[in-house]
Formats: C-alpha cells, sequence, structure tokens
C-alpha cells in the first residue's frame, strides 16, 4: 500500500525526512510536492502521521499514479481503481481536484470526470451507489492532473488541513503556512529529536509570528529543550503586525517563550539583548522576508536585505533559513555579509518561484 504526503514543491527531501523520522519509512518524490511511502499495511502508520506530521499539509492512501491525457482517460481510470476498500456505498463521497499544465478543460471537469468514474464502477458492481456530497463528504478523493500524470488518492485529513492552527486568528495579508515554517525550521536543524539547547532563535521579519510559534511548539516537546526562560526573538517593522503577532503569541500560550521587537530588521543586532555572561547559545535566524511585492520595491527590498544580513552577522548569527523571490539579491546580501551558502533550492511558495537558501557564517 502507498501513502502519499502533499508538501511544499522544493522541499520534497525534507519532508520525506520527517516521515521518515516519525514512522521509519523513507518516501520518495513522485511528483513536484508529493511524496509516495510504500508501507505493508497503512492503518497503523495514519495515527502517529496525523499527530506528527508538520512538514506536508496532507496524506492519504494512493490508489493510482497513472498517466491520463484526456477526461475519458481520466474517468477510466477512476473507474478501474479498487476504490470500494474506502468508500462504501452508504458513505458519500466529494472530488478535490488540482492541475498543473496545459490542457483543454480545467479542474472542475477533472473532478466531474473523476467523480463519473467512481460512480460508473459502483454502478458496474451492482448494488446501491455512494452519494455525491461536495461540501461535507465523508470520504474526500483527490483528483491531480500534473500535465498528463494523474494521481487519485483517498484524503486522511479532511477539508482542514494540517496547517489549521486556532491560535492564527490575526491573519497577517502575507502570513506562512504552517507547513513551510516547519519545513524551514527543519532545515535549520530545529527537531524535537535534537539538541535545541545551543540555539537562540531569531525572525527579523516575523510578521504574525509564525516560525517563532511552531519552533516554540517543537522546542516544547524537545528531547533538549532552550532552557527555561529561553526567548525566541521577533523583530516587526509594522506595529500593527507586532500587535497581532503578540495576540497569536498570547493565544499559542508561548507569551513566556516568545517576544517581539518592533523595528527593523536592519537592526537585529541592536534589538536583541545583550548576552549575559555565560550564554554561549548560537544564534540562529529563520525568517521569511517581504519579496517587495505589497510593502516595498523590487530595489527598496534589496536594500533592505542587504541591511539586514549585515546586521545578522554583526550580532553574530551563526545560521541563516530564509527564502526569496529576488534570488539574487538574497544571495549577494548573505555573501557580501560574510555567510557561505550552503544551500539553495528553488521552490514553489503558494504559486510564486523562490529559493530557499540556507547560509552559515
Ligand atoms: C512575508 S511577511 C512575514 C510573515 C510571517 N512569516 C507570518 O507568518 O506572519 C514579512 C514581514 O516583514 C515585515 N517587514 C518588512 N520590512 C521590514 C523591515 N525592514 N524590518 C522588519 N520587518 C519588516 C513586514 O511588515 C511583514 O510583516
Amino acid at each position: 500500500m502507498d501513502i502519499i504526503f502533499e508538501t511544499m514543491q522544493g522541499l520534497e527531501d525534507v519532508a520525506a525526512e520527517e516521515v521518515d523520522a516519525l514512522v521509519g519509512v523513507l518516501p520518495h518524490a513522485v511528483a513536484s510536492g508529493r511524496l509516495v511511502a510504500a508501507v505493508p499495511s497503512a492503518a497503523p502508520l495514519l495515527e502517529p502521521l496525523g499527530a506528527g506530521v508538520r512538514c506536508s499539509d496532507r496524506f492519504g492512501v494512493l490508489l493510482a499514479d497513472t498517466g491520463a491525457a484526456t477526461l475519458a482517460d481520466a474517468k477510466e481510470v477512476a473507474a478501474g481503481i479498487r476504490v470500494e476498500r474506502f468508500l462504501s456505498s452508504e458513505q458519500s463521497f466529494g472530488v478535490r481536484y488540482t492541475r498543473r499544465g496545459e490542457h483543454d478543460f480545467n479542474r472542475q471537469d477533472l473532478g466531474a470526470a473523476v467523480g463519473a468514474g467512481i460512480l460508473q464502477r459502483f454502478r458496474e458492481r451492482g448494488g446501491p451507489v455512494p452519494a455525491v456530497d461536495l461540501d461535507t463528504a465523508d470520504v474526500i478523493v483527490r483528483a491531480e492532473l500534473f500535465d498528463t500524470q494523474l494521481l487519485l488518492w483517498v484524503d486522511a485529513v479532511g477539508d482542514r488541513d494540517l496547517s489549521y492552527r486556532p491560535y492564527r486568528e490575526y491573519a497577517h495579508m502575507a502570513s506562512m503556512r504552517p507547513m513551510a515554517a516547519n519545513l524551514l525550521l527543519r532545515l535549520a536543524g530545529w527537531r524535537r529529536d535534537t539538541d535545541l539547547s545551543g540555539w537562540q532563535l531569531i525572525d527579523p521579519f516575523c510578521g504574525s509570528a509564525t516560525i517563532l510559534i511552531e519552533a516554540m511548539s517543537i522546542a516544547a516537546t524537545a528531547e533538549r529543550s532552550p532552557d527555561a526562560g529561553h526567548l525566541a526573538h521577533g523583530v516587526e517593522r509594522f506595529p500593527g503586525h507586532v500587535h497581532g503577532a503578540v495576540g497569536n503569541i498570547g493565544r499559542a500560550g508561548m507569551t513566556n517563550h516568545v517576544v517581539v521587537h518592533s523595528g527593523l530588521a536592519e537592526e537585529t543586532h541592536e534589538l536583541l539583548p545583550a548576552r549575559v555572561d555565560g550564554d554561549e547559545r548560537d544564534r540562529l535566524v529563520v525568517t521569511n522576508p517581504p519579496f517587495g511585492r505589497r510593502v516595498a520595491s523590487p530595489r527598496q527590498v534589496d536594500a533592505i536585505y542587504r541591511g539586514a544580513a549585515e546586521s545578522w552577522a554583526r550580532a553574530d548569527v551563526r545560521r541563516v533559513v530564509t527564502l526569496a523571490e529576488r534570488a539574487a539579491s538574497m544571495t549577494e546580501s548573505l555573501t557580501a555579509a560574510g555567510f557561505e551558502i550552503t544551500r539553495a533550492s528553488e521552490a514553489i511558495y503558494g504559486a510564486t518561484p523562490i529559493t530557499v537558501f540556507v547560509a552559515e557564517r
């Protein structure tokens, strides 16, 4: 049986490593942003995966990974899979659909074709057919067509994906999905099975504090957490976002673990409290800076990246994990500040092509 995972395109290896650490099976990428793990039986793994997965937004049982060029192909594939193992005629089902590439039909058409194929299969087998319910289905079937690759799977998570967090009442206009925050943190080495006590975490463009809250919730269950009284530090330029971040931090129960400074990332070295004697923790920046689309122009963003990287070097930051649409600008900024880039992965953030960086000093 195959379990499929949906993660961020470009960081599949990071998500795969998390699955391996959780259940001892290393999945491989079958498509951009999709991983598959072959397991003798999926059932015993679904609960630990549901409780532990942070680097994928959803997972489920793969029913088909095959070629399909037309809607008729998609319907035929759906009619040929043994969906009755996961869907009984007393249940309702709904098809959720995604499409990438050039097709002469839209994704709703794809969903309808797959739904029709499933109904055809039940009719051909005789007896009652399951009801179609597009809103509150008992069973969600996912149909994904990437060029001519068709993936069909039964969703084990539901419509509310694993990035849902009740604390996120303050909806920052460019907030990061918790899944992406967790991928960056894992890339940075911030994992519950490592010793986090030697690190101090900083997000100098913290917005609504997603990265900081996710980090401290990992730390709360880590084998060696940061010391009592350890604070992760955020910096944010706009007071409205600072206020929103403080609200989210409070709702997440992290008030004693995360502090947000009002100010500029370019002043990180001045905003962080002076190190007390004996504090030998290495400083780690994990951050999602502005891309220069909403708040600043691309040229302003270049200056912000330069100033911020310079300030992180002055704050003696050892490692930076970040992402940028303007990859050359981030590369130049980190390099000029004395960081060595150890990983630069092309990825897709939402629908935006970006580069994810790991840099050390
Ligand atoms: C992409 S958003 C970060 C979103 C955040 N990860 C979240 O989940 O809410 C970038 C943030 O950087 C802030 N910002 C822009 N320029 C800044 C600067 N020079 N110094 C500090 N913060 C800045 C913006 O106000 C915005 O909140």
